[in-house]
């Protein structure tokens, strides 16, 4: 049986989930649900990125503890994810004790390997990215943050290094070796040309901090933010532990980030592996940004569509609603605009198309057939074949779709089914066909075959709109308990199959989309 992992970035609890986080965490759980509905053993771990100045910071501007400021925030992306039905199996914090002990022990190793050493450290730091930055690049920004635009910190220090420009090369060669390591494919060139300019030891450790995991081998330093925060990918499977069947069995994982922590994903975290002697992770894929007049939307930068905003959405379109609109906005890594219009829009695709061609379906064998589908009787190959090929070739397309991590085409192709279907009703008229008795072995096949494809799509439907998917299925008399993605793919509904009643399955809008 395959194994599947995968992570989102242990998000900051300095403030609510907002758009930027929902997204990464959505696009996670429909990975994490297809790869269940294949049959693979799946592994879903999101949690918090609790220490460090940016922590340190919000928590002395509320006259908090940071602990006390993650405590709150921790519990609120975690009832969020369970009010979203995020479907993770795990969600760890950076202050969880099974966290720090690990991390220690992996900071321990890399001490032993000669591959941490002590330093002196002057230069530049970003602090809403928890970076430092190098004299050039500060130089270029007017010693502001590429990110933010905020100015950048001055600091000198001493400092521990990992021996990052010992592994780059290695880890160079690695990204030009695996092809599918980065995705999508233009940001695999933009980490390889700057690769290519060679990187620096990094510094990981600060003395005049004291929010972080202390370094085993001196403690008046702790840990700099994202040698801690990147192990939770490892630590989360009970790495450095004696029961670590879950690390075993599972890594090398899929991570999924946005674009903004890319090097640190592709550059710092399989040079640290490769120092421990550890496989690097199989895929870091990175998402674009949700942006707002042309800049990134977020907490700091403002712009970012809010959680409050995010329920008022949820609550007039669905849960399923909004899933499908994160997920069909744009193509996986492309920036995207937050956009009632288009989420209206997407809103209807899933009711006028999807729920539609169900509604019709389902009536038609009620009214025509007593809620009982019929065996397919005769063929018109002008007409039936068309649909036929399309309803075969969807299973294909859809796991191709999902293995490159197209998630728009993923969204896309259930509603280009049931599309078609729609379009295969229109042109053989059952209602006409329903008047002649003559006709009725032909409006057999035309209900059968109707059924089977708008069956199909609403498999393919599950991992993007779980609940309205199964919901759909209920109604064609299907129960997915227990059932793989193939099995029900290639097992057509049995004629005689009894359907359930035909409820619309997506409600209709009546008033306006909320402001925004
Ligand atoms: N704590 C680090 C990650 C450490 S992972 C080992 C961090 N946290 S964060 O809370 O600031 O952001 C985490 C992620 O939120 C980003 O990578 C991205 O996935 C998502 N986003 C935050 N703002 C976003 C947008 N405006 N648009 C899209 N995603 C954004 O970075």
């Amino acid at each position: 049986m395959s194994t599947f992992y995968v992570t989102t970035p242990i998000y900051y609890p300095n403030g609510e989930p907002h758009l930027g986080s929902v997204y990464t965490t959505v696009i996670c759980d429909a990975l994490a649900r297809y790869h269940r509905l294949k049959g693979d053993e799946t592994y879903f771990l999101t949690g918090t990125d609790e220490h460090g100045t940016k922590m340190a910071k919000a928590a002395a501007a509320e006259g908090v503890e940071p602990k006390q400021l993650a405590d709150r925030y921790a519990e609120i992306f975690r009832s969020t994810w369970n009010e979203l039905k995020i479907s993770n199996d795990d969600f760890i914090r950076t202050t969880d004790e099974r966290h720090k002990s690990q991390v220690t022990e992996i900071v321990r190793k890399l001490v032993a390997s000669g591959d941490i050493y002590l330093g002196s450290y002057g230069g530049w730091y970003d602090e809403g990215q928890e970076e430092f930055v190098t004299e050039t690049e500060a130089k270029a920004n007017e010693f502001k943050s590429a990110i933010s635009g905020k100015p950048l910190t001055r600091y000198e220090e001493k400092s521990y290094f990992f021996r990052l420009s010992k592994y780059a090369p290695k880890v160079l060669e690695y990204i030009e070796k695996n092809e599918h390591f980065i995705k999508p494919e233009s940001r695999r060139n933009e980490v390889i040309s700057k690769l290519k300019q060679g990187v620096a030891d990094l510094s990981i450790s600060r003395a005049t901090l004291k929010w972080g995991i202390p370094l085993p081998n001196d403690p008046e330093h702790v840990l700099y933010v994202w040698i801690d925060a990147l192990s939770n990918y490892i630590t989360g499977l009970g790495y450095a532990t004696k029961d670590n069947a879950l690390y075993k069995k599972f890594w090398p994982g899929l991570h999924v980030i946005g674009k903004d922590i890319l090097w640190f994903h592709t550059v710092y975290w399989p040079a640290i592996l490769i120092a421990m002697g550890e496989p690097v992770p199989k895929t870091v894929a990175a998402h674009g940004w949700w942006v707002r007049g042309g800049k990134k939307a977020g907490k700091s930068t403002g712009g970012i569509t809010s959680l409050t905003e995010l329920r008022e959405v949820r609550d007039q379109y669905t849960l399923d609603g909004l899933r499908y609109y994160l997920l069909r906005a744009a193509p996986f890594g492309s920036d995207l605009e937050w956009n009632l219009d288009e989420l209206a829009k997407s809103f209807n695709e899933l009711a006028n198309v999807v729920g539609n061609c169900l509604n019709r379906t389902v009536k038609m064998i009620g009214r025509y057939r007593n809620g009982v589908l019929p065996a397919a009787g005769d063929r018109d190959a002008a007409t039936d074949d068309a649909l036929i090929a399309t309803s075969d070739a969807f299973g294909g397309k859809l796991r191709d779709a999902y293995d490159k991590l197209e998630l728009q085409t993923c969204a896309l192709l259930p509603v280009e089914l049931a599309r078609a279907t729609n379009g295969y009703i229109d042109t053989t008229a059952p209602f006409s066909l329903a008047k002649d008795p003559a006709k009725s072995a032909r409006l057999d096949t035309v209900l059968n075959l109707s059924a089977q494809s708008i069956y199909r799509a609403l498999v393919g439907l599950i991992p993007v709109c779980p609940e309205k998917a199964v919901e759909g299925l209920s109604q064609l008399g299907v129960d997915v308990t227990g059932k793989t993605l193939d099995g029900l793919l290639s097992t057509p509904l049995p004629a005689g199959q009894k359907l359930g009643e035909g409820k619309p399955l997506f409600p209709k809008i009546e008033t306006a989309p909320p402001a925004s």
